[in-house]
């Protein structure tokens, strides 16, 4: 069942359209990313949902309750919406203790003392924060403050939670131990989550759904597993991918033995099924891109430019044929100096991109055999 569904949601701030027209739909209980650059329009998306800015059209659902819609006149304000969300700055009230910040909304809402008591302690304990409740938010770290807007939203049991950027404020280390934290704690809320970051490691390691933004638009939705192997365009593919995707321009052709992928030196076989002329932009993951030390068929040679050992993995900066190569080696690689070396590709893992910068699919031999027959 889907929790929260846009309908052609637009914003527009004076002549500026923020959202030209969205349609989501976000399955309860799931954890859904709102991805992309600085821009696109993930705040503006996610304050709608959370009523804190109206849209300028369209039809917005909660669990099935229209909670605004354009054409019926409907808004419903953002305190009558039942969401939980922690937003950029996660606003503590300085001049309030840990315990107090945690259990504001709760007293407000006149909920039962040993109520209040014990969500308090259960936030607290899933936060690891028990001992800290008679603190101010001065007295703490900022992955401690982060941790008490966490336990707020724990103690509020929202079934939806927003978030927006929720970790941007911490360091590497903390991040990446929040990221977990966030992602258990989804597990066990069970609550339906919009999660806004411009970090794909973060959209990555947590969701069930990354959403990729740009422009106000949808560039692709899908698993992380989808959008990782099968980026729809080459503007997700880039996005995601840390080192990047290697980009090389070239173009397919073909002989009596089928397909062929032609760039910067390499002529491969291709899956068969490949219906594109002309220029096209092939892209590979560094980690496909494997390197020899001696001349191996399929290969190229190359020189190291840079080598960037990490520990687990090593980044190798190439260049072949003139063109800026980057691959990904899964050890700690020792004794790559600035070298000759050769490069082969993973041709099952190389993805190709027409002019229009789309996806191109091999196509089943079915569907090119009835075109045949059919002519069409
Ligand atoms: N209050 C506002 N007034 C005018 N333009 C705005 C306002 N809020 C956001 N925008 C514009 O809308 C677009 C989307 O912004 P935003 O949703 O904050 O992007 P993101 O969160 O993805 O970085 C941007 O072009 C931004 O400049
Ligand atoms: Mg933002």
């Amino acid at each position: 069942m889907n929790e929260i569904v846009f309908r052609s949601i637009t914003k527009t701030y004076g002549s500026h359209v923020a959202i030209p027209g969205l349609d989501l739909e976000v399955a309860k209980g799931s954890f859904v990313t709102l991805l992309g650059p600085s821009g696109c329009g993930k705040t503006t998306t996610l304050r709608i949902v959370a009523g804190l800015e109206q849209a300028s059209a369209g039809t917005l659902s909660l669990g099935g309750r229209c909670i605004y819609s354009s054409a019926e006149g409907i808004f419903v304000p953002p305190e009558k919406r039942g969401l939980g969300f922690i937003f950029q700055s996660y606003a503590l009230w300085p001049n309030m203790k840990v315990a107090r910040n945690i259990t504001l909304a709760l007293t407000e809402a006149r909920m039962a003392a040993s109520e209040v008591r014990n969500r308090l302690e259960d936030a607290l304990a899933k936060v690891q924060l028990k001992g800290l409740e008679e603190r101010y938010p001065s007295e703490l770290s900022g992955g401690q403050q982060q941790r008490v807007a966490v336990a707020r939203l724990i103690a509020a049991r929202n079934s939806i939670l927003l978030m927006d950027e929720p970790l941007s404020n911490l360091d590497a280390k903390l991040r990446t131990e929040m990221r977990r934290e966030l992602k258990k704690l989804h597990a066990d809320l069970g609550a339906t989550t919009i999660y806004v970051t411009h970090d794909q490691v973060e959209a990555l390691t947590m969701s069930d759904v990354i959403v990729v933004m740009k422009g106000g638009m949808i560039a692709q939705q899908g698993t992380p597993h989808e959008l990782y192997h099968q980026p729809a365009n080459l503007f997700v593919a880039e996005f995601i991918g840390d080192p990047k995707i290697n980009i090389l321009p070239g173009h397919m052709d073909g002989d009596a033995q089928g397909p062929r992928a032609i760039f910067e030196g390499f002529s491969m076989p291709m899956a068969e099924g490949f219906d594109v002329d002309g220029p096209v932009t092939f892209a590979i993951r560094p980690e496909h891109v494997e390197i020899h030390p001696k001349s191996v068929a399929g290969a190229v040679a190359a020189s190291v430019d840079i080598v960037q050992p990490m520990g687990s993995q090593t980044i190798v900066s190439l260049t072949v044929n003139g063109h800026p190569v980057t691959a990904l080696i899964p050890k700690f690689a020792q004794g790559l100096g600035q070298e000759e070396v050769w490069v082969s590709f993973n041709r099952e893992h190389i993805l190709v991109f027409d002019k229009s910068e789309r996806l191109c699919v091999p196509e089943k031999p079915s569907v090119r055999e009835y075109r045949r027959n059919t002519g069409g």
